[in-house]
């Protein structure tokens, strides 16, 4: 196989054959402390509503039933008992925000009309598992269509201004946008430009979910990829795929800069940044949450696997007979299936975001310690070329500075790094310059290991 295809093999499967959908149960049970507490760090108003877009990272019951393998056994098994269309063994990243927000996990849009209107009152979830903020490989709708649908219902007044004054959104993008270009063939010189049309999009979508009126906009930082089952079982499990990882900490910096700028534009700093990244390394490096009430042999193995290469979690033949393992205990997993985390992964992860979410105000990149971490992860990774044509390194405080008009970053040669990031990222040593600088190649270069 070429590169292209380990690629598209690798993205694709991790994405577009699991990254999907699911349903809206009441969610809860997330810890410890009282809801007053929380909401006084992140919130200075009262929240009522939340308000979800995105795709299976938040679905909770938005996909078809005949379609999702969210809807199957053995999904569900752990909360709520059954299939519920999320896509785990139990609650997913809505359930324990709306914990935090205080309000019950909000009815997934495809069933207000079944739940009636006393029910809408803890807010909506248009999230849908599969989609991204452009059109990928399944039909359902865009997060343009879900804003479209939250607009729509704004508009006929089942949702007031007043109800969205006091409303939260949660908005997740984990990466089936990539997988679809990758499957319709789109090329490596197009894939940086991809990038931030992608960041672009999700700007967009966040500026008009502000501008509908809702007051705190929460919106995910795409997860180490190179980490899922699919990119890992080739090492058994064992090691995560740094160039994958190293395209994610591309979206992730012009994700930082995106919400800066709109936090920049706007008097309260409505937005903020779930670092679903740096909250799955987290927790991978401790094998656990921080305080070692959540222990995972080994996180980077998912519970339920197909037996074959054909089959998935939830697969089962034509007589009915299964065609996948489910681990003992999905408590003791991080992972669920190939993409997506089990309850208890998800509630490792929400520990591990808890520094964020009490954090205030939230201006994600003028946070010196956040500016070192991205140093770290992409000065190796990146040059970058400045309006007078010559090559630097990645002094990353400036280019949050620059013009995006005025730079425009390469990928270099990559194998050497793999093994580095393999490894769970270390802290930076600030002011430390990139030795390998003089080793940057030419302008058109290619990391060959990694882009198509
Ligand atoms: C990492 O991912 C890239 C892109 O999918 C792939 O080309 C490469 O072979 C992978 N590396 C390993 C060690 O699996
Ligand atoms: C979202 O989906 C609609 C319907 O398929 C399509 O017309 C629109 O262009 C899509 N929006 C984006 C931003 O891709
Ligand atoms: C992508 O390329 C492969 C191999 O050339 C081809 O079989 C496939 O149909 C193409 N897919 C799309 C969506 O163009
Ligand atoms: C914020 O906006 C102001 C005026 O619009 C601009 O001068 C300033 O450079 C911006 N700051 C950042 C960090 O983008």
């Amino acid at each position: 196989m070429d590169s292209k295809h380990n690629l598209f093999f690798a993205l694709v499967s991790s994405f577009f054959f699991s990254l999907i959908l699911l349903s809206g149960q009441k969610g809860a049970l997330v810890s410890g402390h009282s809801h007053h507490h929380r909401r006084g760090h992140l919130f200075s108003f009262r929240p009522t509503k939340l308000f979800v877009f995105g795709d299976s990272y938040s679905d909770t019951g938005n996909n078809r039933k005949s379609e999702a393998s969210s809807w199957k056994y053995p999904y569900g098994i752990t909360f709520p008992g059954k299939p519920s269309g999320r896509f785990s063994d139990g609650r997913v990243l809505t359930d324990f925000l709306a914990k935090f927000v205080g309000v019950k996990t909000p009815v997934a849009y495809q069933w207000r009309k079944v739940v009636g209107l006393r029910h809408l009152k803890h807010g909506m979830n248009f999230a849908h598992g599969g989609t991204g903020v452009f059109n990928t490989l399944v039909s359902d709708p865009n997060m343009t269509a879900q804003i479209n649908s939250f607009q729509w219902l704004f508009n006929e007044k089942t949702f007031t201004p007043w109800d969205l004054q006091s409303s939260v959104a949660l908005v997740t993008v984990a990466g089936n946008d990539y997988a679809a270009y990758i499957y319709n063939n789109g090329t490596a010189e197009g894939f940086q430009p991809f990038m931030t049309s992608v960041v672009n999009q999700i700007y967009v979508n966040l500026k008009r979910i502000r501008d509908l009126g809702v007051k705190k906009i929460a919106v995910t930082a795409l997860e180490p990829l190179g980490c899922l089952p699919r990119s890992t079982t080739i090492t058994s499990f064992q090691q995560c795929n740094g160039t994958e990882n190293s395209l994610v900490s591309f979206h992730n910096l012009l994700l930082q800069q995106a919400v800066a700028k709109l936090n920049n534009e706007t008097t309260d700093s409505p937005f903020l940044i779930l670092d679903l990244y740096d909250s799955f390394m987290t927790v991978f490096k401790n094998k656990g949450d921080e305080s070692g009430t959540i222990k995972f042999e080994n996180p980077l193995k998912p519970c339920c696997v197909g037996t074959s290469a054909e089959s998935s979690c939830g697969s089962v033949d034509e007589k009915g007979a299964k065609k996948y393992t489910i681990c003992e205990d999905p408590e003791s997993a991080f992972f669920w299936d190939n993409s997506h985390p089990t309850q208890q992964g998800w509630r490792a992860v929400y520990s591990a975001l808890q520094a964020t979410l009490h954090k205030t105000p939230v201006k994600p990149v003028h946070n010196r310690r956040r500016g070192d971490q991205y140093r770290e992860k992409l000065a190796q990774f990146y040059w970058v070329k400045d309006h007078n044509r010559e090559v630097h390194s990645f002094p990353i405080s400036r280019r949050l500075r620059a013009s995006s008009k005025e730079t425009s970053v390469q990928f270099r040669k990559c194998e050497d790094r793999d093994r580095d990031l393999n490894a769970i990222p270390r802290r930076a040593s600030p002011g430390v310059r990139n030795p390998t600088v003089a080793s940057l190649r030419p302008e058109g270069t290619v990391c060959e290991s990694h882009l198509v």
